[in-house]
């Protein structure tokens, strides 16, 4: 038996997790292109299965969406969803090559019963309850459903296909939608949408802020700490360009200032 002062770091599975993690990248752009096997899909299903939840509560059910008639009738709910958030949410930031995920080989729904927030901590003092618990319940329960879908993103990676994770899932009429489309009951809310596919083009490195300013050992670095004008700062100038585009060409942007018509017009790794 190892002791744990034996134990040693394994460095390399560290360093080969941190590649995949870093790999993995929204491409909204597949090549429609072979299927794979049911055991692919079910083994990057598993991995969803493992993630952790507030109280082990697994809250999710991971639908599979493989027959390719289905797989279309489920892309074409999500571009009515993208063709309604253009229309309602004028200036965020689209894709407008909508029909890409038609071409996914498979989508993978996460179903969540937002019900099992009740298994998270609930004060017996109800005054109590709603200021202390009451909305961390419902943040446990959101960030378990993104440690599922988040490993089922990496899996993906890990098997050489690429994936989006597509939020608009949430909104009550696209729900309503994929519901009926998929045999869920009401209680059950498709929180994240996940198409499976062949990248189109290599996976570009994707903006993030560096290590030095994100990680703060011990203790907060309050200079690295981003105030009310770096976010409105990133709404004006860097949001479309930190979505869709590689990492130099989003540098290369954010230095300038946009032209009107690039507001709106933003097609994935092109512009
Ligand atoms: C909770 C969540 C919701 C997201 N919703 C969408 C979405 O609705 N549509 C989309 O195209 N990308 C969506 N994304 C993907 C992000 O835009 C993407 O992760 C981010 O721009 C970083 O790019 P990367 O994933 O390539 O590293 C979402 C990501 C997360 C974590």
């Amino acid at each position: 038996m190892k002791f744990l002062s034996q134990a040693k770091v394994n460095n390399k599975k560290l360093q080969s997790f941190v590649d995949l993690a870093s790999s993995r990248r929204s491409v909204r752009s597949f090549n429609p292109g072979q299927r794979v096997p049911k055991e692919t899909l079910e083994k990057i299903a598993d991995a969803g299965r493992w993630a952790p939840s507030g109280a082990n509560s697994q809250p999710w059910e991971i639908c599979v969406v493989e027959d390719p008639e289905r797989v279309r009738e489920v892309a074409s709910v999500m571009a009515s969803q993208a063709d309604r958030l253009n229309e309602h949410c004028k200036g965020f930031p689209h894709v407008h090559k909508k029909h890409w995920v038609h071409d996914s080989i498979a989508l993978l729904a996460v179903f969540v019963d937002p019900r099992w927030a009740a298994t998270y901590p609930v004060a017996l003092d109800s005054d109590l309850d709603r200021v202390e618990y009451e909305e961390n319940r419902s943040n446990i329960l959101l960030v378990s459903v993104g440690a599922a879908i988040q490993n089922l993103q990496l899996a993906t990676t890990a098997a050489g296909l690429t994936s989006a994770w597509l939020s608009g899932g949430g909104e009550p009429q696209t729900a309503r939608d994929l519901q009926e489309l998929l045999g869920f009951p009401a209680t059950h809310i498709p929180y994240g949408i996940v198409p499976v596919g062949w990248p189109r083009r290599k996976a570009e490195s994707r903006w993030r802020r560096p290590i030095s300013e994100t990680v703060h050992w011990n203790r907060a670095v309050e200079a690295n700490l981003r105030n009310q004008h770096d976010i409105d700062h990133y709404l004006a100038k860097e949001r479309r360009h930190s979505i869709y585009k590689d990492a130099t060409a989003r540098d290369q942007h954010v230095e300038r200032a946009p032209t009107a018509g690039e507001i709106d017009a933003v097609e994935d790794g092109n512009l």
